[in-house]
């Protein structure tokens, strides 16, 4: 792993680093942010309190509803002159979560990125085009910058224009791509469109994350490009790209950069630290960052931890979903990657598809629009997607097939659901 630094090499190392971090930050928390310090004092904690890693579980959580009460710089534990970033996650409602990094922060996220990279195959020397959104979303500059670091050529491509995409990739020959694995199936729709040939690009490396996406959509875009194509995890609050990372070549999970951000899983319902290895919501605090030290931040993602496989540090099952992207149907707990999963078991059907929920009638009906592949025997596909999501989700789904094309397209993170039953009802 020439020139990048993977961390520590053995776990008790990793854990001492962990324990002198986490003490570092709960005691910079405590002196710099009037909401950490009011949230330790009301729980009766104080920094010196923190004697090993278990202590953790002393400390509050942290939510994305503190962020918005402190909008927008009220969480920063550094003078905002010495804050040399912003970012902001745009969230389903009105307010912003505003987030922001030190040069020493971006230059932490900058490294963590580019491990990710060369964790991913990336290499010096290789150019990487950037399809992630610029802007105030992490995803773009996040990749940038990291791909800059390795020492890469960056081509900021940015998210849209899906036909100059097609475009730059053929006449500038990146080896490495980095997108949301919805809009490189945008991507993949354009060369066919254009009657090009996707298998005979100069990629070899799809770096993709931001939404989930399923093993089947893996095989899929690896199949129709002919590249490997790893998972990577982050979030605003955390960091944004890079908080965790797969190896090329591994499909087992992306490792979780846990020498920056040690990760529990908990019971979304009591709080209660799980065992690794049992499925809950991930939490993280982080271990360096200066301008916004996050705490025991609730992700609301769901995924278990599982042991080290290339290095000590942990890594994460996929995502199955989000407890509150959770669609609760007739009383069935529903992610839409479980209905991915049905439909990419469908020969004659297109992983674009939408969940619309409404309740005409009392009763909640889920209808699945999913896109045909071309040609093929529609009502048979719409009668085998209905069974499948029975047999293996348990409710009755009403399925209708469309035309390639016809659902509408994002040029970052998919918008696979439409609930239409009122809030106060759906809740
Ligand atoms: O999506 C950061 C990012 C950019 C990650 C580019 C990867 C690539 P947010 O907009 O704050 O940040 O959204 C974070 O997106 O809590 C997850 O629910 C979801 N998410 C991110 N990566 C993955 C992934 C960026 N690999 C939220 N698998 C997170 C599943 C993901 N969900």
């Amino acid at each position: 792993m020439a020139g990048i630094d993977f961390g520590p090499t053995d776990a008790g190392a990793l854990k001492a680093l962990q324990l002198d971090r986490l003490r570092a930050t709960v005691a910079h928390a405590y002196a710099n942010s009037p909401h950490y310090r009011a949230a330790f004092d009301r729980v009766g904690v104080k920094p010196g309190d923190i004697g090993s890693l278990a202590d953790i579980a002393k400390l509050p959580f942290t939510t994305k509803a503190d962020l918005r009460a402190n909008y927008p710089f009220g969480m920063f534990a550094v003078p905002t002159e010495q804050v040399s970033r912003i970012h902001a996650s745009s969230g389903t409602t009105g307010q912003p979560t505003v987030v922001g990094y030190t040069a020493e922060d971006i230059k932490t996220w900058s490294g963590l990125v580019a491990r990710s990279i060369h964790a991913a195959g990336g290499r010096p020397g290789m150019k990487v085009h950037v399809a992630y959104g610029y802007g105030l979303f992490t995803g773009g500059l996040g990749a940038h910058y990291g791909a800059e670091a390795l020492g890469c050529t960056v081509i900021p491509m940015s998210g849209g224009q899906t036909e100059k995409q097609v475009q730059l990739i053929r006449d500038f020959a990146p080896e490495v791509i980095m997108v949301t694995p919805s809009y490189m199936l945008s991507i993949l729709d354009e060369f066919r469109r254009q009657g090009l040939d996707p298998r005979a690009t100069s990629l070899r490396y799809g770096i993709f994350g931001a939404e989930p996406w399923t093993d089947a959509m893996r095989a899929e875009i690896e199949g129709a490009f002919d590249i490997e194509a790893s998972d990577i995890y982050g979030l605003s609050e955390v960091m944004g790209p890079g908080v965790a990372q797969e190896f090329v070549g591994s499909a087992s999970g992306p490792t979780i950069w846990e020498d920056h951000f040690y990760p529990e899983v908990i019971d979304p319902d009591t709080g209660d630290v799980l065992p690794d290895g049992a499925e809950g919501e991930l939490v993280f605090t982080s271990l360096t960052k200066q301008a916004l030290p996050i705490i025991r931040y609730r992700t609301r993602d769901l995924t278990r931890l599982l042991p080290g496989e290339r290095t000590p540090m942990r890594r994460m099952a996929k995502i199955t979903g989000r407890s509150d992207d959770m669609l609760i149907i007739r009383g069935v707990n529903v992610f839409p990657t479980q209905i991915e999963e049905q439909i990419l078991k469908c020969p004659g059907l297109a992983p674009h598809f939408l969940l619309e929920i409404s309740r005409p009638d009392r009763m909640d009906e889920l209808c699945v629009r999913v896109e045909a592949r071309g040609e093929c025997d529609r009502p048979a596909q719409a009668r085998l997607l209905g069974s499948l999501i029975k047999d293996a989700i348990g409710i009755s789904a009403h399925t209708e097939i469309m035309a390639p094309g016809a659902i509408p397209r994002s040029a970052g993170k998919a918008v696979r659901v439409l609930d239409r039953r009122t809030k106060e009802i759906a809740q």
